[in-house]
């Protein structure tokens, strides 16, 4: 029997919604409900208010990026041990619209992720292959080699800091979601990855779908059996529908 938790992230993006407050209390209580983990990804300049807001919620926030040094001469970044000092527990690294607009290879996240997991932040590292690569049948070679490269040099004890998430590009903000069956496949070849690499700590691993999950789709996504909850966009930017998909997680 797995020891995974249920997690569901929102991924604001670059919104700042302005009934935050109300989306995280309806978030908290919905995660009480289910027993499910809860996070809030923010941007960078309403972390500290966001903290504020998830006092006592038991809602935890995090950031959608971090620089890979901890200090120095980069002007307009943010270092992972900056977000650990305001009290952040999560980061998400490699989306990818990191990827697609800002260049960001397998290689820089890695040096990211050891930049977080060294200031002792927990890792959303997502993968997920374009539409082009999966009509071309190679959906889980492109995500292995993400992940793969994405984790180069990072020990078995390390990896426990780290939540995976699937998330197909083309399904991403397309109001598109990948089938239970298709999200369920690559979710399940990205653990059997793990599990090649760490042994039986993958079944441990929480893996998440992300790309248009909301209330709709969510139980039958939770369903498939390999899906350990979502990073969730746009329907986390709503307390109603985001508490629906929180609640969802219940066993
Ligand atoms: P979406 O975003 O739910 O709006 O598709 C998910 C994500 O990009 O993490």
């Amino acid at each position: 029997m797995s020891k995974r938790t249920k997690f569901m992230a929102a991924n604001w993006k670059m919104n700042m919604p302005a009934d935050a407050s109300d989306i995280i209390s309806a978030a908290g209580e919905a995660a009480a409900d289910s027993g499910c983990e809860a996070v809030i990804c923010a941007p960078f300049v309403y972390l500290s208010e966001v903290a504020t807001l998830c006092k006592n919620t038991g809602v935890s926030f995090g950031a959608q990026n971090c620089h890979e040094k901890p200090a120095g001469a980069y002007t307009g970044e943010i270092s992972a041990p900056m977000l650990a000092d305001i009290g952040a527990e999560y980061v998400i690294l490699g989306h990818s619209e990191r990827r697609a607009y800002f260049g960001e290879s397998d290689a820089l996240i890695n040096s990211k992720l050891g930049a977080a997991l060294a200031a002792g932040l927990k890792v959303i590292l997502c993968v997920g292959e374009t539409l082009e690569e999966r009509e071309a049948g190679k959906t889980c070679d492109v995500t292995r080699a993400a992940l793969l490269g994405a984790l180069d040099g990072i020990d078995g004890g390390e990896f426990a800091n780290i939540v995976l998430a699937y998330e197909p590009v083309w399904a991403i903000g397309t109001g598109k979601t990948a089938s239970a069956e298709q999200a369920n496949e690559v979710c399940k070849d990205l653990r059997d990855a793990l599990r090649e690499r760490y042994g039986d700590a993958a079944d441990d691993t929480r893996v998440l779908y992300g790309g248009s999950m909301n209330e709709k789709n969510v139980a039958e996504l939770l369903a498939a059996g390999d899906i350990d909850g979502g990073l969730i966009g746009s329907a986390a930017l709503d307390a109603q529908k985001f508490a629906a998909v929180i609640r969802a997680a219940r066993p």
